[in-house]
């Protein structure tokens, strides 16, 4: 079947090069590559570039506090995100950093443009400033009391607990993050782009771009609320591109990071002889571009992106793809409960396959959001990918290898069988391009439970035992290999190593999609390695704990909202005496101690190296939980919690009872 070949460039968000990659991200990454690697199978031209997004305050801040230059944390933070990437299979043509001399001529070009036809004007604000920093401050570095319901801490930008939006001015007794002092007003001269005059320009877009209804439904909301300009720069000290013609004035980090898109592509060009920059990023040429990107940055990306791109003279995104949020197990991800789960920790445990296959079963094209239940992936994992779809191959395989020198059979006994296969091949073909995986895998199992049905009823297992019914064995395993064949090829996008190794098996050089309509049929197959094995549930048990264990920052109890107190009394509090304490090689945090609890003495590890020496501690009188399960860290099993209070590092406390206290007795 001929299919026009297209021109497809494809990104995912860009992410931000302060932390670990984590499974929320993988659900964006993940979709993309599916979804990338679907368009290459079908034989079209596609692209996959994306960059991290280097620049901006947090990035800048949080290199300082690690005593390193944003170069330095930005550079080692990509490496890792590199080396997770492709521990799941994520095969993007090109990764890059928004902190490139591409990026910066693109940011400064669009920038030109858009100031010479007359969007730009500059305009003062009066601002929060650090004194003592020396520093202008975001929205989220000043903290105080909600001017509306007068709850304390509360972030500048908006109130956690009664959802007021306003900005850190409206504060009562606001302070800066940064240094703990009072903010004080200043002013200063801001670049702002003329989104306000984008309305007609943008709504002409959205009538073309193919846009999720929720997304639409979203524009239309901020188009009724009027659109307002954007201020596009920030004072120095910034991590970021200076503003041309300015000495301390640079782009908003929001402005240059979709221009990371086009200048990873423009990176990539430079060693690919077959892309032409302008033919996938100047108006008028034949190719598709898609962002696909997480539900929080809509505004970002169906506002002032295709604004700024139609202003400076660059094409418009084909269509934005929006996809919703994750949760663990029902929940926000949480770093107490151990589902705050980094791609690393994933990747030392569990092949990737699972949890591209389970995100793939539950992703549709909406901003729903979706969960990953950790009960649920390992018997939906185990159930599809093994029970059903490895098993057709595996009943089948041994008896091909064994019996017949692994030769298969030269016609299919059930040809109109297998025509129900390959008559699938579009209509799944049809979910993947529009992004209703969910629906593709529900199909593609629902011909496994066929496959394994008829296998069922031929019992080659039994046929084998009667020499007059050899034939028909080799017919109905060759039948059976090449319906899972078939579906082999349909999950080459979901489980592309797995399909690699099926594909070897059967002893093919490639894959395209429509081999799956063909059948494999006279060849000779290697013998039969299982491809997947079970997810047991110790090894996703392993994830949570060692997830919890590499928390460091204290949890905030906002996603825990209250305890009962019968939660509260299940805790069993104890007096301990600590017989020794030593500290841990290789860890700056930890100490070892030894508790005499009475009738018992435990080994706990407790994180307050920084703040005692451990010779200062012996014979003292701790409070410990005495019934917390005991937990594997990296440095052995630690069978309680001692207790102590305090922000962190030297300031820790430990909670240490009045005299006449004994080892054992229990804290009321
Ligand atoms: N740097 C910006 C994007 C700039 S694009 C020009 C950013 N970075 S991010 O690291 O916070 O997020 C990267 C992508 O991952 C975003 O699309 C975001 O929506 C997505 N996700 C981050 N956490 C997520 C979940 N918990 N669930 C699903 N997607 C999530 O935003
Ligand atoms: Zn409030």
């Amino acid at each position: 079947m001929a299919r026009k070949p297209r021109k497809i460039l494809v990104t995912s968000a860009l992410p931000y090069a302060s932390g670990s990659l984590h499974m929320g991200h993988l659900v964006e990454y993940l979709q993309t590559d599916l979804w990338v690697r679907f368009q290459k199978l079908r034989g079209h031209k596609c692209t996959y570039v994306c960059a991290s997004d280097s620049h901006g305050t947090p990035i800048m801040l949080k290199a300082r506090e690690l005593g390193v230059s944003p170069e330095e944390l930005t550079e080692k933070v990509s490496q890792e995100f590199v080396r997770d990437f492709a521990g799941f299979g994520v095969d993007f043509d090109n990764f890059h950093t928004t902190h490139s001399p591409e990026n910066e001529a693109l940011t400064v070009e669009m920038y030109e443009a858009l100031r010479d036809t007359g969007d730009i004007y500059t305009r003062t604000i009066e601002q929060s400033y650090d004194e003592k920093e020396g520093m202008f401050l975001p929205d989220r570095f000043v903290r105080g009391t909600c001017p509306r319901c007068k709850s304390e801490d509360q972030y500048g930008d908006a109130c956690e607990v009664c959802g007021a939006t306003y900005t850190p001015a409206d504060l009562i007794d606001p302070i800066s993050v940064l240094s703990g002092t009072a903010p004080i007003k200043r002013e200063s001269e801001h670049y702002f782009f003329k989104l306000s005059e984008y309305e007609k320009r943008l709504r002409d877009w959205m009538k073309h771009a193919t846009l999720d209804k929720n997304v639409l439904a979203k524009l239309e909301e901020w188009f009724e609320a009027g659109l307002r300009d954007w201020d596009i720069s920030r004072d120095a000290p910034y991590f970021g591109f200076r503003i041309p013609d300015t000495e301390d004035k640079y782009f908003y980090v929001w402005l240059d990071a979709p221009v990371g898109y086009p200048a990873s592509f423009k990176h990539l060009c430079a060693r690919r002889d077959d892309l032409d920059f302008d033919e996938y990023w100047r108006p008028g040429h034949d190719t598709e571009v898609y962002h696909f990107i997480g539900k929080d940055i809509m505004y970002f990306h169906t506002l002032f992106w295709p604004a700024v791109l139609q202003g400076a003279g660059f094409r418009t995104p084909t269509s934005v793809f929006a996809h919703g949020f994750l949760t663990v197990n029902g929940q926000k991800m949480s770093k107490s409960r151990g589902t705050f789960i980094k791609a690393r920790t994933y990747l030392d445990n569990l092949s990737p396959a699972y949890l591209r296959y389970y995100y793939a079963a539950k992703l549709g094209p909406t901003i729903e959001d979706i969960d990953l239940n950790l009960d649920d992936f390992t018997a939906r994992v185990n159930s599809d990918l093994v029970g059903k779809l490895i098993n057709i191959a595996s009943r089948c395989a041994g008896f091909i290898g064994k019996r017949f020198k692994g030769q298969l059979a030269n016609a299919l006994p059930e040809p109109e069988l297998f025509a129900e296969f390959a008559d699938a091949s579009e209509k799944i073909a049809e979910h993947f391009e529009r992004r209703e995986y969910s629906k593709a895998m529900r199909m593609i199992m629902s011909l496994a439970d066929t496959a394994n049905r008829y296998i069922d009823e031929k019992k080659p297992w039994v046929m084998i035992k009667h020499d007059e019914r050899l034939d028909e064995v080799q017919a109905v395993c060759t039948q059976g290999l090449n319906m899972f064949r078939s579906l082999m090829i349909y999950l080459t996008p979901v489980i592309p190593t797995v399909a690699d190794d099926a594909r070897a098996f059967l002893g093919e050089a490639e894959w395209n999609w429509d081999a799956a309509t063909e059948p494999l049929l006279g060849t000779t197959i290697s013998k039969f390695k299982p491809l997947l094995t079970r997810v047991e549930p110790q090894q996703v048990n392993d994830i949570v704990e060692q997830s919890k264990e590499s928390t460091k920052e204290p949890e905030t109890v906002a996603d825990d909202d209250y305890i009962s107190i019968d939660d509260f009394t299940k805790v069993d509090l104890r007096i301990a005496r600590i017989d020794k304490a030593e500290s841990v090689e290789g860890a700056d945090k930890l100490l070892a101690l030894t508790l005499n609890l009475g009738d018992s003495t435990r080994s706990v590890f407790a994180g307050i190296k920084e703040a005692y020496e451990p010779e200062s501690l012996v014979g003292r009188h701790v409070i410990v939980v005495a019934n917390l399960a005991p937990r594997k860290m990296r440095f052995g099993v630690s069978e309680g919690m001692v207790l102590a209070a305090g922000p962190g590092g030297k300031d820790i406390f430990l909670l240490a009872p009045d005299d006449g206290a004994e080892p054992g007795m229990r804290v009321k």
